[in-house]
């Protein structure tokens, strides 16, 4: 259970605070003031701080310091009915996560605490790896994930992030969708000497150009229509750490301009701004795209792709290091059945001899997928053949022999399928809204399968380009 903590001596907001986070199912604690705030953060460690600035013994920013000092990856929160610009600016760059201005709704609330935990989680959860290791601090609290596989090609892999994890310089991870690129950039991060700095990531390609540059350069009031506060940006909160920039073959030639010179003088401008600041970051940077082709087609700038590709790891697909899948199949067999509290469930020689053969066009991510849905329909059993659709249907061939009729049919079969195995999940009474969960799932496969190319991904799901839209905002992906 996620550990919150609230500090503020206003004790009808803690009341509604406490409620609010009880019953979504957080563990909450309470200060009322910063001197017991601290006192209670140098014994016990939290996952998220909701911090008010004004407290009647010690200043918000005095406590935050304090935080800092004994929790430095735990996100902190502050929250201020005084929004002058100065105070938050100052937060921000001690290392707050962000603010909340006095009063809050709640679906604000919501959405900052749900981003800040998904923040935490991922600085926290520990990535390893069977290389040279280099020890890795141990937190007790937190699980962690290891990165599988000793096949020659991964052996490589983990002996260049030891050799580069604690080297202060970019790295350019490439590689196709679902290899595990991330995982390499948060192993690098834990094994680096900025691993109680920040960890930020920042997907290039899932909001638009100009959110992007504002969420990521921060801006100053006045920039633009709308900007009535000055806005600390993601690189300035992050001085000091690590930003994992994924997609970066997504990112906007106006934005690598600014990346670039933020990895050569470590300066940038916020949007609006004319002050010039400096911030010490350590840029790990992800593609699946073949960045020399963007740059023949005018969409990447060739000095940056240089001075990312100094250090540069190319992940290998999963079809060329077949010998590893055994290895990941019970890895995420035994990973599952505990996630889901289930006796793993057992699959048959023969299975993993197909396994073994099979070319997982969606690589590790498809693999994860396939067994985390075996193990969510076993009882702990054998799974049979059939219950991995992909061993029967990947047969291309027997597609492409089929009119258009037959392959409606043939859809519908699968369709119905699937379907009914969903509907029997979803009589436990778990409340879900399953057409969402469809359409979700639906609409992320085929922007990954059209390397995010919406106009693609829409003629594949048979809708308009402008429903595919409503639905990325209504899933608030774009
Ligand atoms: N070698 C591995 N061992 C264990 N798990 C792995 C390994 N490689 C990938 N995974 C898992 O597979 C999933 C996909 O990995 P990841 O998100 O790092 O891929 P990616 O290369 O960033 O993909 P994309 O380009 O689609 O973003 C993750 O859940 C990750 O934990
Ligand atoms: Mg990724």
């Amino acid at each position: 259970m996620e550990k919150i903590l609230l500090i503020d001596d206003d004790e009808g907001l803690i009341h509604f605070l406490r409620r609010f986070f009880e019953r979504k199912g957080y563990d909450v604690s309470v200060s009322f003031s910063g001197k017991a705030a601290i006192e209670k953060i140098g014994v016990e460690n939290f996952d998220l701080i909701l911090l008010d600035y004004k407290m009647p013994d010690l200043n918000g920013i005095d406590i935050l310091i304090k935080i800092k000092e004994f929790q430095v990856k735990t996100p902190v929160i502050m929250m201020t009915a005084y929004g002058t610009t100065e105070l938050t600016i100052e937060a921000m760059k001690r290392g707050a996560y962000d603010y909340l201005l006095k009063p809050f709704e709640r679906k604000e609330l919501s959405r900052i605490v749900g981003e800040a935990l998904v923040v935490n989680r991922q600085m926290k959860e520990l990535v390893s790896f069977p290389g040279p290791t280099v020890s890795v601090e141990s937190s007790p609290h937190k699980s962690s994930l290891q990165i599988i596989g000793n096949s020659k090609k991964m052996q490589a892999v983990y002996k260049f992030i030891g050799q580069i994890a604690e080297k202060d310089v970019a790295v350019l991870i490439s590689g196709e969708s679902g290899t595990g690129k991330e995982l390499v950039a948060r192993a690098i991060y834990h094994h680096s000497r900025r691993n109680q700095k920040p960890f930020i990531t920042v997907n290039c390609a899932a909001i638009p150009e100009s959110l992007f540059e504002s969420e990521f350069f921060g801006y100053e009031r006045g920039a633009f229509t709308g900007a009535q506060r000055n806005y600390i940006g993601k690189l300035e909160r992050c001085d000091g750490g690590t930003c994992f920039l994924d997609e970066i073959g997504d990112m906007s030639l106006s934005s690598q301009a600014k990346l670039l010179r933020v990895l050569q003088e470590g300066e940038f401008e916020r949007l609006g701004g004319t002050q010039t600041i400096h911030a010490d970051i350590r840029v790990l940077a992800a593609t699946n795209k073949d960045l020399k082709k963007e740059i023949e087609a005018g969409n990447f700038r060739e000095d940056l792709y240089w001075r990312l590709k100094v250090i540069s790891i190319l992940l290998p697909p999963l079809r060329e290091r077949s010998e590893d899948i055994t290895a990941l199949v019970n890895y995420f067999l035994t990973r599952f059945a505990e996630e889901y509290n289930k006796s793993p469930c057992l699959i048959t020689e023969n299975t993993l001899k197909k396994f073994v053969e099979y070319p997982w066009p969606g690589n590790v991510r498809e693999l994860e997928n396939c067994i985390r849905r075996a193990t969510i329909l076993s009882n702990g059993d054998f799974i049979s053949d059939e219950k991995f659709g992909f061993l029967k249907s990947k047969d291309d061939h027997f597609l492409q022999n089929l009119n258009r009729n037959q392959v409606m049919d043939h859809l519908k079969i699968k369709l119905e399928d699937i379907l009914t195995e969903i509907l029997e999940c979803s009589r436990q009474n778990i409340h879900a809204n399953i057409i969402e969960m469809v359409e979700k799932i639906l609409i992320s496969r085929a922007l990954d399968k059209s390397g995010n190319n919406q106009v693609k991904a829409a003629k594949m799901l048979g809708i308009s380009r402008n429903t595919l839209r409503q639905r990325l905002k209504k899933f608030g992906q774009k």
